[in-house]
């Protein structure tokens, strides 16, 4: 068995969630629809994500399932979205372990065995907790996480690391911002209310939040998240010193500044604050991050700032539901 050496076929986990499934389709646009397998563990995926190209069961948790799915469509780069979020993490905290962290070492171990070209597994902001500068947190600094989820994403970013050291795996890995989105809801997670609020304002012209308003946390939006993605798989391997971990900024707003952001379309828009246990996670992360390592190592460069998000999610959300289909 020959070491693969490029992208052709390639195996995308996780692609039922927010970010899988709107990767899959732009992945099938460049790769070629019969391409890119989509893979779910229980979640129906949508008619789009089943109709365009090949669709399979795969739950990461169960390594032959990974086999089985990479020996058939002749896989060579595995893209794993997999993951429980920081807010059910902290209602299940073992159920993340194992779908985060033993999750991801059957994805490199799979492409040791096979030779694979690639394993992509990002990372998020909630690698930081304690003792980091919460401030536009540089790449390196203290990385003492205080959920689940962050502890999943720290031993994750070491785990890849470790692959590329030890075994010559071609791991890589960013650290994603709340990322917004039109197409699939979060869910789970800590940031999520940055989504919900579209929505809420275009259905109801209203939104409880679940953290305070002066709540700041660095953002993305999709589109960005998308190009920043497959710019890191393209990259050429020998250029990158680091490989598991790099930061990823993009925008960075409090909640009041969201929704004064949000009103300028929808004046009659109203935003309340009724914080739960998702607040202390929120205030254990950053409000934004020095990404200049990934500017610098695969040119990394976000397009969208607040006012371009804004206008595209209510444009979109707003057409969805004059068409009665707001949520798909
Ligand atoms: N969006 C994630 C969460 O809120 C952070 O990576 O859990």
């Amino acid at each position: 068995m020959a070491k693969k050496t490029q992208i052709k076929n390639i195996l995308v986990t996780g692609s039922v969630g927010q970010i899988g499934s709107e990767l899959t389709m732009a992945l099938r646009d460049k790769y070629g629809a019969d391409n890119v397998v989509a893979a779910g563990n229980r979640t129906a995926p949508n008619e789009e994500l089943k109709n365009s190209g090949p669709f399979e069961w795969v739950d990461v948790t169960q390594i032959m399932q990974i086999v089985d799915v990479v020996r058939r469509y002749d896989i060579d780069t595995i893209i794993n979205m997999s993951a429980l979020l920081s807010a059910v993490g902290e209602r299940i905290p073992q159920k993340c372990w194992d779908v985060n962290i033993n999750g991801l070492i059957n994805c490199l171990e799979v492409a040791r065995l096979f030779e694979l070209y690639q394993v992509l597994c990002p990372s998020s902001i909630a690698v930081w907790g304690d003792y980091a500068p919460l401030d536009n947190t540089p790449q390196e600094t203290v990385l003492k996480p205080t959920t689940m989820y962050g502890v999943t994403k720290v031993a994750g970013e070491l785990l890849c690391d470790y692959y590329v050291r030890r075994f010559g795996v071609d791991a890589r890995g960013l650290r994603y911002p709340g990322i917004i989105s039109a197409e699939t809801l979060p869910g789970g997670g800590t940031t999520d209310y940055a989504v919900w609020i579209y929505y809420k304002a275009i259905e109801e012209k209203k939104y409880e939040c679940f953290v305070r308003e002066d709540t700041r946390l660095p953002m993305m939006y999709m589109p960005d998240c998308l190009k920043g993605t497959i710019d890191l798989m393209e990259a050429d391997f020998s250029t990158l010193k680091h490989h598991g971990d790099f930061n990823m900024g993009s925008m960075s707003f409090s909640v009041t500044e969201l929704a004064a952001n949000i009103k300028k379309h929808i004046p009659e828009f109203e935003c309340t604050y009724v914080p739960d246990a998702r607040q202390k996670i929120a205030d254990s992360w950053p409000s934004s991050v020095d990404d200049s390592v990934a500017r610098e190592e695969w040119g990394w460069n976000p397009a969208y700032d607040l006012d371009g998000m804004t206008k595209d999610m209510l444009d979109k959300l707003q057409k969805r539901h004059d068409e009665g289909k707001l949520y798909g």
